[in-house]
């Protein structure tokens, strides 16, 4: 357990023994159990600090310097460093760390740049575009007139020629590339190219690589997209939240995109966190974590490749690995109720070809408790023994292994 949630539990103990007793169960389902959500991740014990500050008590609606509300002088001095620090780490002329999340990041983007009813091309929601990429359940979807490029059925890439016709059809106002199972990475050149030729922005929606990126360990969008939307979670290792990245002719209208027109009074709190997790993203030990994130991936996607998984675009750049189980003789939500049973939580995705689903997976939080090539070995092993051994001997071998990396330090 953290240093913060050590000190916290025998108050909440006291006072709201229900509440505690639920974050008991929480912090140990985590230390004994695999995080392979590609989107999750261990954030410091400094960051969960920030997070259980007296800054949530503080209202700040507005920008440092420009508030609503009395006795911002923190609150401004905590947002002034996250957005320098976001600026520093991305080398970005402009950075809005307000969004709540990084759906609310899309949003703002979207309100900055569009009008309702306008066209954008995005990756697919089939092919692993997000929510936020068009989904009639979404606010995009309904608001927007969303056209979708996919990926080819065989190699599991872009299809570029695909996103250019599309383009040259629709002539989108915007062009958004970003996904949530993409284990590749975008040629970014190649989406300004098309932008460019239809006089389309073009918003790059990094929420997965961004964290790859602060680390050197993925290509950045930042020289290539006109707005840069992320989450600070995930790889970056940061608190849940969200943020915008532009050059210093957008500015205005993204700040105004989230604040006043889509959220409120900021939460500084969280803010507070994401300048830690920057500061924390600066240093020579987060570049190496990001490549060993990498690193760590791409052997867990051939040591799954080996066992059966057919791992699509057969392998990985980034954190994340998708797979289709059918060899093994299950789909993807079959699977990943098993393997959650056996302790190794996952997600389901979109494959490139038919409607099965199949497997989403990623190294991050593993990679954040110490572990290496010889453990992605390992758990590709359990992959196997969860879905075709037996569960309860299983389930003990996973948090025998979970519990040699125990994600905050001796439990
Ligand atoms: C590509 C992409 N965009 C947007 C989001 C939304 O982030 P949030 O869940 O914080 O709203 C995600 C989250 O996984 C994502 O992967």
């Amino acid at each position: 357990m953290t240093v913060v949630t050590e000190l916290a539990e025998p108050l909440l103990r006291r006072q709201d023994p229900q509440m505690a007793d639920v974050l008991a169960g929480e912090a140990q389902r985590q230390a004994t159990s695999l995080q392979l959500i590609a989107a999750e991740n261990f954030t410091s014990p400094a960051v969960l600090a920030a997070l259980g500050s007296v800054l949530a008590n503080k209202y700040a609606e507005g920008y440092p310097g420009a508030r609503y509300h009395g006795g911002c002088e923190y609150a401004d001095l905590a947002e002034g460093i996250a957005a320098e620090r976001a600026r520093a780490l991305f080398g970005a002329e402009h950075a809005n760390v307000q969004p709540h999340s990084g759906s609310a990041a899309v949003l703002a983007a979207y309100a900055a740049l569009l009008r309702p009813g306008d066209t954008v091309l995005a990756m697919g929601l089939a092919y692993g575009g997000h929510l936020t990429h068009g989904s009639p359940a979404n606010f995009s979807g309904r608001w927007f007139d969303f056209v979708g490029y996919g990926v080819d059925a065989e190699t599991g890439l872009i299809d570029y020629q695909q996103v250019q016709q599309l383009a040259r059809t629709h002539r989108p106002k915007a062009i958004v590339c970003g996904s949530i199972s993409y284990p590749r990475h975008p040629e970014y050149s190649a989406f300004r190219e098309v932008a460019d030729e239809v006089g389309a922005y073009l918003i790059a929606d990094a929420a997965h690589p961004i964290g790859l990126v602060a680390g050197g360990a993925a290509p950045s969008p930042l020289p290539y997209a006109d707005v840069v939307c992320a989450t600070t979670h995930k790889v970056l290792r940061g608190p849940r939240g969200g943020m915008i990245l532009c050059g210093a002719e957008l500015a205005e209208r993204i700040d105004r995109a989230v604040f006043p027109f889509t959220q409120g009074g900021a939460q500084m709190h969280t803010i507070a966190a994401k300048a830690v997790a920057f500061g924390e993203a600066a240093t020579p030990a987060f570049a190496t974590y990001a490549h060993r994130v990498v690193a760590n991936a791409r052997v867990l996607a051939d040591a799954l490749a080996e066992r059966g998984f057919a791992v699509t675009t057969g392998g990985t750049d980034t954190h994340l690995i998708t797979a289709d189980p059918a060899p093994l003789g299950v789909d993807g939500p079959t699977a990943r109720g098993r393997l959650g049973a056996a302790g190794l939580v996952l997600d389901t995705c979109a494959l490139p070809y038919g409607d099965q689903r199949g497997i989403r997976l990623g190294t991050a939080a593993v990679t954040t408790q110490g572990m290496g090539a010889p453990e992605m070995g390992r758990i590709a092993a359990l992959f196997t023994a969860a879905l075709t051994g037996d569960a309860a001997q299983t389930r003990m071998e996973v948090s025998a292994l979970a519990q040699e990396f125990p994600p905050y330090g001796v439990q």
